[in-house]
C-alpha cells in the first residue's frame, strides 16, 4: 500500500464550510480501493474534538506556536485520522476560520502553519508506527507544508491540490519570525507574493505535482481573470499541472436508500419527496419547475445575477428553493425578494439534511456560479435526477451535457448550460429549462441520463493514484 498524508482544514462528516470537506471524506474511501492509505491531518477544532471519542496519543510539542499541543491517532467514521490536538489556536466559539461576525480569526496564519509545521514533523520522523510515502495538501490552508519539510530535509513528495484559488492565505512579512520560516527564503521563487508572505504560492512553488480539481478550471487558471495573480506561476508550472474533476460519496448521496427523504430508484419517486419540499418552504404547488438552490452566499456563487433574473422563471409558473448563509448583503437582498414574491422561498442557514431533500424534491438545482473550479451540488442534482441548470465554467462544464439540438437530438443531455456568466443569460436559460420541463417526454429523457451520469470517485481517485505514482521516488 502507498501510504499518503493528507493536510486539510474541514473533512465531513466531521467539520464542513464547504466542498472541500466532501472530498477530504470521500477520496480516502476511494483511493483505498486503489492500494492507496490515506491518513487525514486535520485540526482539532472544539467540533471535532467533541467528536472523536478515545484516541491514542502519537506525538506531543512542548511549544507549537505559542503552547503545548497533542498529535491524536483515532479512527472515526472510516477515516483514520491524525488531530492536531492545540488548543490555543483551534478551541475557541465561532466557526472554523473566523469569530462569530465572520472576521477571519488574527491569527490564522499560525493557526494553519502550526497545521503544516505537524505534517512535515510526520513526514521526517512518522506518527503512530507510519510514515507518509506522499504529503498531499489541500488549498492554502496546507500550503507552508513543503517550507517546513525543505527546513527539516524532508524529501519526501509533495502534492498540491488547488479547491480555490480566490483565497492565497497571505500574511504580513513581519510574520516570518513568528512563522518560523527561512527569510532567505521570502523571494518571487518561494513564497513571497507582492512583499506578503503566501502560503498558497509558497504550496505551488513547493509541490511536485498540482492539480486542481476540474480540466476546465486547469485551463481557466493559466488566465489572469481565473489566475487571480497565480496565473504566471501557474504558467511556469504547466507541465506539472492537471485537472481531475471531484467525484461524491455515493453512499451518502443515494437516492435509493437516503434517510433524509422519501428513497426513490427512480424520477418517478420524486413526487413525495417534491411535496415534501414545498411544504417545507412554504410553496405550493405551481405549473413550472421547482427549482433549488444550496449554496455559500457569496460573490463567486452569483447570487447577485440570480436575483436579477429570477422574473424569467417566476413569470413563467416556476419556482425557487433557496437554502444558503454568507454575506449578510446576499442574505437580506434574498428575504427581501421572498418577501415580494410568493415562488421564491428562502432559507438562511446550513441544513445538511435539508439539502439532501431539496436534491431530491427539486426538478432543477441552479449554479449560477462566475467561477466554479469543480462544484458538487450539481453532481448530487445529477444524482438525484434535480437536473442542472449552471454557468459555463470550471466544473461546471465539465460534469453537465447542455441541452443543445444536437445533444438532445442524440439522447445525451443532462441539463442547461448558460454563458456568458450574466443575468441575461442565466434568465434566457431560465426560459429554455421551462420550456424543455414542459416537454414531459424530453424531460424524463433528461432525468434518466442525469440519474445514470457516473459520478463517483471511480476514474478521479486513479488519476490521483497515477499521479503520487508519478512522483514517488522523485524528489519536489
Ligand atoms: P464550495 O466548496 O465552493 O462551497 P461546492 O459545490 O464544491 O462549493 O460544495 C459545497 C458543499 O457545501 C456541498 O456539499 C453543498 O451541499 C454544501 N452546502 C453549501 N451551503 C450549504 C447550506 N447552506 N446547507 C447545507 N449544505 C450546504
Ligand atoms: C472549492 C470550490 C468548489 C469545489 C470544492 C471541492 O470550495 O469552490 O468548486 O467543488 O472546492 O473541490
Amino acid at each position: 500500500m502507498t501510504k499518503a498524508l493528507f493536510v486539510v482544514s474541514e473533512c465531513a462528516p466531521l467539520v464542513k464550510t464547504g466542498g472541500l470537506a466532501d472530498v477530504a471524506g470521500a477520496l480516502p474511501g476511494a483511493l483505498a480501493q486503489h492500494g492507496v492509505a490515506v491518513r487525514v491531518l486535520l485540526p482539532g477544532y472544539r467540533t471535532v474534538m467533541g467528536q472523536i471519542g478515545k484516541a491514542k496519543t502519537a506525538a506531543r510539542y512542548d511549544d507549537l506556536f505559542g503552547g503545548p499541543a497533542k498529535l491524536l491517532a483515532c479512527r472515526v467514521v472510516g477515516l483514520d485520522l491524525l488531530i492536531l490536538d492545540a488548543p490555543h489556536l483551534y478551541d475557541r466559539d465561532g466557526a472554523i476560520y473566523g469569530d462569530a461576525t465572520g472576521a477571519d480569526w488574527p491569527d490564522n496564519a499560525e493557526r494553519f502553519a502550526a497545521l503544516c509545521k505537524v505534517a512535515a514533523m510526520i513526514a521526517a520522523d512518522g506518527a503512530d508506527g507510519w510514515t507518509p510515502d506522499i504529503v498531499h495538501g489541500h488549498d492554502w490552508q496546507a500550503g507552508l507544508t513543503p517550507e517546513y519539510m525543505h527546513a527539516l530535509g524532508v524529501t519526501t513528495p509533495f502534492v498540491f491540490t488547488i479547491h480555490n484559488i480566490a483565497f492565497h492565505g497571505n500574511a504580513d512579512a513581519s510574520k516570518l519570525g513568528i512563522l518560523g520560516l527561512d527569510p532567505a527564503r521570502f523571494t518571487s521563487e518561494h513564497f513571497e507574493f507582492w512583499g506578503q508572505i503566501s502560503a498558497l504560492k509558497a504550496g505551488l512553488a513547493g509541490a511536485a505535482k498540482i492539480n486542481t480539481v476540474s480540466q476546465t478550471y486547469a485551463e481557466e487558471l493559466l488566465t489572469p481573470e481565473f489566475g487571480i495573480g497565480m496565473d504566471g506561476i501557474l504558467r511556469a508550472r504547466q507541465a506539472d499541472l492537471s485537472g481531475i474533476v471531484n467525484g461524491i460519496d455515493l453512499d451518502a448521496w443515494n437516492p435509493a436508500t437516503d434517510t433524509n427523504i422519501t428513497p426513490y430508484k427512480s424520477a418517478t419517486g420524486k413526487s413525495a419527496n417534491k411535496k415534501a419540499l414545498r411544504q417545507t418552504f412554504g410553496l405550493s404547488p405551481a405549473a413550472g419547475p421547482l427549482c433549488v438552490l444550496v449554496s455559500r452566499l457569496t460573490e463567486q456563487k452569483g447570487i447577485d445575477l440570480l436575483l436579477d433574473a429570477l422574473p424569467a422563471l417566476l413569470t413563467r409558473g416556476g419556482q425557487l428553493a433557496l437554502l444558503g448563509s454568507g454575506d449578510p448583503k446576499l442574505e437580506i437582498a434574498l428575504l427581501e425578494a421572498a418577501e415580494h414574491h410568493q415562488n421564491l422561498a428562502v432559507k438562511i442557514g446550513y441544513d445538511e439534511a435539508l439539502s439532501h431533500l431539496m436534491m431530491a424534491g427539486g426538478d432543477v438545482i441552479v449554479v449560477p456560479s462566475r467561477f466554479e473550479p469543480c462544484g458538487l451540488t450539481q453532481l448530487y442534482g445529477l444524482r438525484y435526477g434535480a437536473l442542472p441548470l449552471v454557468a459555463l465554467t470550471g466544473g461546471l462544464a465539465d460534469t453537465v451535457i447542455n441541452a443543445s439540438p444536437a445533444a438532445l437530438a442524440r439522447g445525451v443531455a443532462t441539463g442547461v448550460q448558460f454563458f456568458p456568466v450574466t443575468a441575461q443569460a442565466l434568465a434566457n436559460a431560465f426560459v429554455r429549462i421551462t420550456d424543455l420541463f414542459h416537454d414531459s417526454k424530453t424531460w424524463k429523457s433528461l432525468q434518466s441520463n442525469a440519474m445514470k451520469q457516473p459520478v463517483g470517485w471511480e476514474t478521479s481517485a486513479a488519476a490521483y493514484q497515477d499521479i503520487y505514482r508519478s512522483v514517488i521516488g522523485t524528489r519536489p
